[in-house]
């Protein structure tokens, strides 16, 4: 199968984005954990896209995953998210019928290498601190700890996870 990555286009992939990250996250929604992605709306979706540079995967031409990288914000309530030159990821999922053939794993590395172009020196992500499946994953791809916090819309802690970046010419 033949793996391409590109920008999301609004508003035609808005529903068909939605509705497989309803599928991607069911799995969480089973465990108890309301992370937006597991029932948001396709208005929700529309306004996390833009708040950032959206990424879809397609196998063979078909919706397989996305993630979507962010700059930083100085209005978060997140120190982290608020460093200089600290991007984050969110909305990051892969579709069950495509897992684990490496679709999430080129995802992320998309996004590292967008943040590392714009400017970045580090790349953040948060997840439910009771899916330690997610922590142990980013911790193997070179995540840390760096923060807790609790946010408005989800019913768990969320702990934040960071690691620094390095251009790929760098010694
Ligand atoms: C997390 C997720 C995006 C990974 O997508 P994927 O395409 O299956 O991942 P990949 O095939 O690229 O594998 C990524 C890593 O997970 C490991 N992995 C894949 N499937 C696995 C499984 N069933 N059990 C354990 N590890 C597994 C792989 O070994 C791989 O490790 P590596 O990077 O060291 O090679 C996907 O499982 C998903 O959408 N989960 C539900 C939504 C979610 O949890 N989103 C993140 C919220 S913070």
């Amino acid at each position: 199968m033949k793996l391409q990555i590109r920008t999301c286009r609004l508003p035609d992939d808005l529903v068909i984005l939605t509705e497989m990250l309803h599928r991607a996250y069911a799995e969480l929604a089973a465990r108890g954990w309301r992370y937006s992605a597991t029932h948001q709306t396709p208005e929700v979706t529309e306004r996390r896209v833009k708040a950032g540079h959206c990424f879809i995967a397609e196998m063979d031409e078909r919706l397989a995953g996305t993630i979507t990288v962010k700059r930083p914000n100085p209005k978060s309530t997140s120190a982290t998210y608020r460093e200089a030159a600290t991007f984050m990821f969110g909305q990051f999922g892969v579709d069950p019928a495509f897992r684990g053939r490496g679709v999430g794993r080129a995802l992320h590395e998309h996004a590292v290498q967008f943040a590392l172009a714009n400017g970045a020196t580090a790349m953040a992500l948060d997840t439910a601190v009771p899916a330690t499946h997610l922590i142990e994953l980013y911790a193997k791809w070179g995540y840390r700890e760096v923060e807790r916090c609790q946010w408005n819309d989800t019913n768990y802690e969320s702990v934040i996870m960071k690691k620094d970046l390095k251009p790929a010419h760098a010694p």
